[in-house]
């Protein structure tokens, strides 16, 4: 049976993935920063396989080093790794605090880093493994607002398309999935701080979390990407980039094929901030 690791499965994709894998007849390790309050009823049902619950924050280095070493002392090998965990914050790139930079950073960066480094060694020794990550259909464009978010992901994804070649000799795959908006509530985390509210930005970061708030509401179902995360594993010689979602593979082609002009042209369109860059109050105004 083989042994799928995947992280941030409290809620959203990772919970649905663990679902999707363990009911293949994969052997699921669902981790998640605090299981002692997740609601896991979803993990019990009769015919949703063998999950396992363990603890796992991917900004705490002493966490991984556990969680990966429990795992191996227990299975003798991580087949899978899903890394889904991630954080989004929006702000103005002055606004954002110090601490919501770091976490951006620490989470969707250095934590995705830092968990695929300790399982390597493992999948090297056995000759075989797949690293996916989740990113976003946003690692491809600098959203306003989001440029931080947009920017980790951005991060991984070159990161581990390096990754992808050093590892493959070593029968090791490397994919990132790029999802575009799905319901899966990461929405609830978006707020305005007080600072914000009272920043030069608050009218854009307002419209702009309006807009994103309606996206995700407006947003696949999230099944689709659990679905998407097994089929590349399962797939013959999987690509390493993958975009799930209708509007996001329409967003992604057209970046590809777009020059410098229909570039900023998309991305004004695509956040609707004509209004913003004519310097109107609102979009009301323009
Ligand atoms: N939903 C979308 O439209 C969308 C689109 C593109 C990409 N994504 C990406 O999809 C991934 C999953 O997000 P989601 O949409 O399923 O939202 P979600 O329900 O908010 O899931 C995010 C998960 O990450 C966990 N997490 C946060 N910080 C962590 C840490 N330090 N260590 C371990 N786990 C941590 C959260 O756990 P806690 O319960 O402990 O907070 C939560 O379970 C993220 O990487 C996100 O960027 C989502």
């Amino acid at each position: 049976m083989k042994t799928v690791l995947i992280t941030g499965c409290s809620s959203g994709f990772g919970a649905l993935t663990a679902l999707e894998f363990a009911r293949a007849g994969y052997r699921v390790v669902a981790t998640m920063r605090d299981p002692a309050t997740a609601d896991l009823g979803a993990f019990d049902q009769p015919g949703s396989g063998t999950i396992e619950v363990r603890a796992l924050d991917v900004t705490d280095k002493g966490s991984i080093a556990a969680c990966v070493a429990s795992v191996l002392a227990d299975y003798g090998t991580i087949d899978v790794l899903v890394n889904n965990a991630g954080v989004h914050l929006l702000g103005a790139i002055e606004d954002m605090n110090e601490r919501d930079l770091q976490t951006v950073m620490q989470t969707n960066f250095f934590g995705v880093l830092d968990l695929s480094r300790a399982v390597l060694p493992a999948m090297r020794r056995a000759g075989s493994g797949h690293i996916l990550t989740v990113s976003s259909v946003g690692s491809r464009v600098g959203r306003v607002t989001d440029g931080i978010y947009c920017a980790s992901k951005a991060a991984i994804e070159i990161a581990f398309e390096a990754l992808r070649y050093e590892v493959a000799r070593f029968g090791v795959n490397v994919s990132v999935v790029c999802p575009g908006a799905f319901r899966t509530g990461i929405d609830r985390n978006f707020a305005l701080s007080d600072a914000q509210e009272r920043s030069p930005y608050a009218a854009l970061l307002r419209y702009r979390l309006g807009r994103v708030r309606e996206a995700c509401r407006d947003g696949g179902d999230p099944a689709e990407v659990a679905a998407a995360l097994r089929r590349i594993v399962e797939g013959p010689s999987p690509a390493f980039r993958h975009v799930v979602g209708a509007k996001a593979m329409e967003l992604d082609q057209a970046l590809s094929a777009a020059d410098a002009t229909a570039r900023a042209d998309l991305l004004t369109r695509f956040s609707g901030i004509d209004w913003w860059l004519a310097g109107a109050n609102g979009p009301e105004a323009c």
